[in-house]
């Protein structure tokens, strides 16, 4: 087992995580244990979990970004109140980004904040959603609208959920570990894009490298005044197209999708505005192609603009930005005209997908 980080909580990663998870609920005596699954944890990640723990109370809500909002939130808040759990309980999110998210929101305001544990159980909560105390929940689809900053008591990272995993879920996991590389990287960018095959099966080094990338950014700027907004790179045209996708598509767009499309757009505005060269712009593109399913896009534009208009991110009037200078240094609090974002997304349909 490695601990990976433990200045303001403890990380642990590695095969044996879930005797340190046990030994923790024994040192914390917490009074209840909760554990938050929705029908696919509860199903694959629960039955590895559950040798480890004593007395417990599941709370089950149905997967999908869709639930990630304020119904299942007061469904959460009203098991608990229900079951009596007092501010010596503890919640463990056992779950990808959805269920930490939701849990982590849940905990941090019942009773003005409870314990809570993240055990992630996709690649995108192992090396993004599950680290980093961003807690909320989408209101109207619009994501993250709701929530605060908190962080979990302690992460247990335990890779080999990733087995169980579709391999849907396996992709959607990788635009977070290409977005890190991209933004702080660029040896981890040139070791991905040269790869001929990501082997899901061994990706612990992976997993760790991309986890403590996050770690160390968000550790110097812990409430996203300044530094931490680099990890936004692909997220403002990607939580549009998410939202979008959310409200209109049958088959609504993973959120790793949906960012892979905002790193293909957003690259290509750093092209257009800074010193990205197109050889880059080219590689970036290859290896979401190449990973990603293709995604036929039917956005209409001035929906998009609305949905990037409501954005969290932004400080002002301006669509807010991080960009990229070049492979590995990225540069936050940007703004490009309304052409040149639609270019970007002209550029996705046509040279990313549809050729
Ligand atoms: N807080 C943050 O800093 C942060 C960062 C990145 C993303 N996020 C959020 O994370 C969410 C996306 O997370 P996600 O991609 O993990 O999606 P998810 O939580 O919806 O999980 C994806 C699917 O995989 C299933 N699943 C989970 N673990 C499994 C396993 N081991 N075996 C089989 N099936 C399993 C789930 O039931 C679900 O159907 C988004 O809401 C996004 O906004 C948050």
């Amino acid at each position: 087992m490695k601990v990976i980080y433990d200045k303001n909580y403890t990380v642990y990663f590695g095969t044996d995580v879930l005797n340190q998870l046990a030994q923790t609920l024994i040192n914390k005596a917490y009074s209840h244990v909760f554990v938050l699954v929705d029908e696919n944890t509860e199903k694959f990640c629960l039955p590895i979990v559950k040798p480890y723990l004593e007395n417990f109370t599941v709370i089950k809500i149905e997967s999908g970004e869709r639930n990630k909002n304020l119904a299942s939130a007061e469904m959460i808040w009203q098991c608990l109140q229900k079951n009596l759990a007092n501010r010596n309980t503890v919640l463990l999110n056992l779950g990808g980004g959805v269920l930490s998210d939701l849990g982590g929101f849940c905990a941090a305001t019942y009773k003005r904040g409870i314990d809570f544990i993240n055990i992630p159980t996709t690649l995108l909560g192992m090396v993004d959603a599950a680290i980093g105390g961003k807690q909320g929940i989408d209101l109207n689809h619009y994501k993250n609208l709701i929530g605060l900053f908190k962080h979990p008591e302690q992460v247990f990272i335990y890779p080999h959920f990733i087995s169980s995993l579709p391999n849907i879920e396996k992709t959607n996991g990788l635009a977070e570990i290409i977005k890190h590389a991209l933004v702080d990287d660029k040896k981890l960018f040139e070791k991905l894009v040269t790869t001929h095959q990501i082997d899901f099966e061994n990706m612990e080094k992976l997993i760790e490298k991309s986890a403590k990338i996050k770690i160390e950014i968000v550790n110097k700027d812990p409430h996203e005044k300044g530094l931490r907004k680099v990890l936004n790179f692909g997220h403002t045209i990607g939580h549009a197209v998410e939202t979008f996708s959310l409200t209109n598509d049958s088959e609504p767009l993973k959120h790793g999708e949906a960012v892979a499309i905002g790193i293909i757009c957003e690259t290509y505005i750093s092209y257009k505005l800074y010193n990205i060269n197109d050889k880059d712009l080219e590689r970036v593109v290859k290896f979401i192609t190449a990973n990603f399913n293709k995604y036929m896009p039917k956005w209409d534009t001035n929906e998009l603009f609305k949905i990037m208009q409501n954005d969290k991110k932004n400080n002002n009037s301006n669509i807010n930005f991080t960009l990229l200078k070049k492979i590995g240094k990225a540069v936050i609090d940007c703004n490009c005209s309304n052409e040149l974002i639609i270019e970007a997304l002209e550029f996705y349909k046509n040279q990313a997908y549809l050729n």
